[in-house]
């Protein structure tokens, strides 16, 4: 493949295609009757394990995977244009890349595996039985949460430092 001055940013289009892939997979299994039936049975979309796949986990696999990718390659892809200014820093370009695509994949997959996991135990032994599953997400989902917040923040951060540094050299 010829190499371009943006094929840097081609890894943000992929995860985003990827997690749209992914997401809408997901959006067309949870209305297919049973599927739908058994996330109805489980508390969706109002709470319990049900709540988590639908809509938490569906939601974020889009909006984040695909929405928030693409928005950081538009933006690490324009504000260059716009400024006359080369993005702030490249590392932090990638570290926020790795932090959101690392951080929502673990946001996910925890949310569908306990999800899952929940929902059947809710099932076949009723809900006391999910508390101490439950226990064992809480803290994944929460370490999940901070690594996909601390790639947006990151990328937030370098698209402000880059505008303050192209105000600097006017
Ligand atoms: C690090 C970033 C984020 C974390 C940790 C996070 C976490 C959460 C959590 C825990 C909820 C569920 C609240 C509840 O129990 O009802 C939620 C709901 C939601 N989030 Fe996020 N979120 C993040 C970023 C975003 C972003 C950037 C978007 C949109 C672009 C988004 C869109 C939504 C939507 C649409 C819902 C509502 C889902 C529903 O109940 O219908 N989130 N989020």
């Amino acid at each position: 493949m010829p190499t371009t001055k943006h094929q840097h940013l081609t890894k943000f289009l992929a995860a985003s295609v990827t997690c749209f892939f992914i997401g809408s997979i997901h959006g067309v299994l949870q209305m297919l009757p049973p599927i739908r039936a058994w996330l109805d049975s489980i508390g969706s979309p109002y709470g319990g394990p049900g709540h988590m796949i639908d809509p938490l986990a569906h939601a974020h696999i889009n909006l984040i995977g695909g929405v928030m990718m693409m928005t950081m390659a538009v933006t690490y892809y324009l504000l260059p244009k716009f400024t006359g200014t080369d993005i702030w820093s490249r590392k932090l370009e990638n570290t926020s890349f790795w932090m959101t695509i690392i951080g929502v994949t673990c946001f996910y997959s925890s949310l569908m595996i306990f999800g899952y996991w929940e929902g059947m135990l809710l099932l076949e032994e009723g809900a006391t039985a999910i508390d101490a599953v439950h226990a064992i997400y809480v803290p994944i989902g929460a370490i999940s949460a901070t690594i996909m917040g601390i790639g947006l923040w990151l990328f937030l951060a370098n698209s402000a430092m880059t505008i303050i540094k192209a105000r600097k050299n006017k």
